[in-house]
């Protein structure tokens, strides 16, 4: 249990809306070590984000984790009482967001905000504090941090915004990052500097990071393993080296040829035909059969287990045979 500084298995989390309850994430596993990068990958609305805020049980009103536990350092955060998440949000997890523009106070300055957060979790005077600010802005690569300090959010530009949304996070030298799509907003030269930023910051403070995506180029860059989330499920969980040489899932190989090679233009790109399906009207059996290449008879009716070999799990029946020890990577 302790070998994992986060252990998430068969969460379930549910939404109740006026068209009735619909699982947005429907039993969910995954763990994370000290120092290590997960990251989650998979189309929009699968169900990345509410994983995240399940874990810092954050979730809106209409949104309860019905099934599974969440274990941080052993501890149980679904059985956690409410005043003890908040010693544990913004101090040992933080959450880092897309759009860093409407998760900084336009009001404050960049100086003020990460102070407040220093302040709030460490004991330094207003001198002190400005020191650690300074400090954590340079650990993020933001140049001139003594003028920067006194700066408001809308004279810095969105990767320097992203920088300071990432400052603010670590100021309290958290041990696990979560970092919810930190990259999407920004241009690809920004974004690949965000990057390289986060991959220092596990380098250098042995931060253990999950990173929600839907860009495997992002994973290619970051990731030690990687979950493939589906319609609220994991389809796909191994490390990202395995990933990228044997995806097993159609959905993990769909994702992986729509992503554009050198030599193709964007015309050419394979995308998989189809959409997410609704979570109000879920196909029977395997929740990607609508859109799948090798769909069977038995994907209509079933759904598969996760199955797997050598730590590498996919749900699909093209590979129940890893059950009895035998070798079909089926397509
Ligand atoms: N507050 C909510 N009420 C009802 N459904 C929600 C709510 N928030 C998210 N959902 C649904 O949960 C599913 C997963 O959403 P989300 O985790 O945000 O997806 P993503 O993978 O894009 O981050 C989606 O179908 C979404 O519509
Ligand atoms: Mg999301």
């Amino acid at each position: 249990m302790d070998e994992y500084l986060l252990e998430v298995r068969g969460l379930k989390t549910h939404f109740l809306g006026n068209k009735g309850e619909i699982a947005a994430v429907d039993g969910v596993d995954f763990a994370v070590k000290k120092g290590e990068t997960l990251c989650i990958v998979g189309e929009s609305g699968c169900g990345k984000s509410v994983t995240s805020m399940s874990i810092l049980k954050l979730l809106p009103p209409e949104g309860k984790i019905v099934e599974g536990n969440i274990f941080f350092k052993g501890n149980d955060l679904v059985k956690m009482s409410e005043s003890n998440m908040t010693a544990i949000r913004g101090n040992e997890i933080s959450m880092i967001f897309q759009e860093p523009m409407t998760s900084l106070n336009p009001v404050y300055t960049v100086g003020k905000q990460i102070g407040e957060a220093i302040r709030l979790h460490q004991h330094l005077d207003k001198k002190q504090t400005r020191e650690k600010v300074i400090e954590m802005l340079k650990l993020v690569g933001i140049p001139a941090p003594e003028k920067r300090v006194d700066e408001y959010p809308h004279e810095l530009s969105g990767g320097m915004r992203q920088r300071v949304m990432i400052a603010m996070a670590l100021s309290c030298n958290p041990e696990l990052l979560i970092a919810d799509e930190p990259t999407t907003a920004l241009d690809v030269t920004i974004q690949a500097q965000i990057l390289e930023l986060l991959k220092e910051i596990k380098n250098r403070l042995n931060t253990s990071i999950i990173m929600i995506t839907h860009d495997l180029g992002v994973v290619a860059e970051v990731a030690d393993y990687v979950l493939v989330m589906y319609a609220g499920e994991v389809v796909e969980y191994c490390d990202v080296k395995t990933l990228y040489k044997k995806p097993l899932h159609p959905y993990t190989q769909g994702l992986l040829n729509s992503l554009p090679k050198i030599e193709e233009t964007k015309e050419m790109l394979n995308i998989i035909e189809g959409t997410v399906p609704s979570l109000y009207d879920m196909p029977s059996g395997c929740k990607f059969w609508p859109r799948c290449p090798y769909a069977q008879d038995v994907c209509k009716k079933e759904r598969p287990k996760l199955y797997e070999k050598d730590n590498h799990k996919v749900k699909c029946f093209l590979y129940r045979d890893f059950e009895k020890g035998e070798i079909n990577y089926g397509a």
